[in-house]
């Protein structure tokens, strides 16, 4: 699959921000039927969406995926049976304990591609892997047996406080996130990287501070995160700028692998006045591939 840079959050219940939203440059939106959505707006804004999704079948530009609601509620399987129709790109599974429930919403979308006359496993999934408690000591289960149409994981800090039982994520003083987030933050990544699938950074909520949310777009990108989640259209450009290797990193990674291949058989060489190894060639190749895959 192609990577997604910026994946954009939109209430399901809100015609005006879905208008908005379409064609910026945001990767993906995520149309949301679950916690921006008032319980008494459900209906309205399945309907919304499924209708938005069915208006709008070229996703060549921008992908439309939708958040439904937890599968341990009796919401969830109405949202996906009213949004399936519109043929989803992918799915967002929150709230979620360990990688069983990634497989069983596999199951029931394959029985709703077949109603619908959609390619089988057309439907990809990204889960948000760290909202409840339970999630953080059971992500040896993705490695175990999981479903291919699972693309992406993100994480959160918002429900995870609450399912914790802490005040704040954040550090009072330093405003880092405290060590249960960073500690789900990295066991996220380490667990996308193990299976291979797109591990995206975490919503960034102080959406007028763009100074701010580069920074933090900077940090994911170093450690391993690729793409971002957002809740405002401002945030777009902030993340999808972020993400892209800029001029400079291309060209280095080029030489870093031109040298390499000029010098078959040898394992470390001088670039620059440094040295460099196998690990480098590696990181070389994953900028090069990065850009590829952003094309
Ligand atoms: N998608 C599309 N359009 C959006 C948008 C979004 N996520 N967020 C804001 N906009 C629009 C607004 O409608 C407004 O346009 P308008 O004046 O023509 O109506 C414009 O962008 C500027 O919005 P602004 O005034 O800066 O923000 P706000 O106070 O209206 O909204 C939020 C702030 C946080 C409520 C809003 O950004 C939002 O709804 N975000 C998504 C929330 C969400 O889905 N959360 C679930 C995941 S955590
Ligand atoms: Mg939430």
């Amino acid at each position: 699959m192609r990577l997604l840079r910026s994946w954009l959050f939109v209430p399901g219940d809100s015609e005006r921000k879905m208008e908005k939203a379409l064609g910026n440059d945001a990767d993906a939106l995520l149309l949301d039927l679950e916690d921006s959505v008032a319980d008494d707006r459900q209906d309205v804004a399945r309907e919304m969406v499924a209708d938005f999704l069915a208006a709008n079948q070229d996703r060549s530009q921008q992908q439309l995926w939708v958040r439904i609601n937890p599968l341990d509620t009796d919401m969830a399987l109405p949202d996906l049976a009213a949004v399936m129709s519109g043929a989803p790109d992918g799915i967002i599974l929150p709230k979620v304990y360990s990688a069983a429930e990634v497989n069983r919403l596999a199951d029931f979308l394959l029985a709703l591609e077949a109603r619908e006359g959609l390619e089988l496993g057309s439907t990809k999934i990204c889960s948000v892997a760290t909202e409840t408690a339970a999630s953080l000591l059971t992500f040896d289960s993705y490695l175990k047996d999981i479903s291919p149409r699972l693309v992406a994981m993100t994480w959160g800090g918002e429900d995870l406080a609450a399912a914790l039982g802490a005040s704040t994520n954040r550090h009072p003083t330093t405003g880092e996130y405290d060590d249960p987030f960073l500690l789900a933050r990295s066991l996220c990544l380490a667990t996308a990287r193990a299976i291979d699938v797109q591990a995206v950074g975490v919503v960034y909520v102080d959406f007028r501070d763009s100074a701010g949310l580069e920074q933090e777009c900077l940090r994911d990108r170093r450690s391993g995160f690729i793409g971002k989640v957002a809740i405002h259209p401002a945030q777009v450009e902030v993340i999808n700028r972020a993400f892209t290797p800029t001029d400079e990193e291309i060209d280095f990674a080029r030489r870093v692998i031109d040298i390499f291949e000029q010098n078959p058989g040898m394992g470390t060489i001088g670039l620059d006045g440094k040295m460099l190894d196998m690990p480098h060639l590696k990181q070389a190749k994953n900028v090069i591939a990065l850009v590829d895959q952003l094309r």
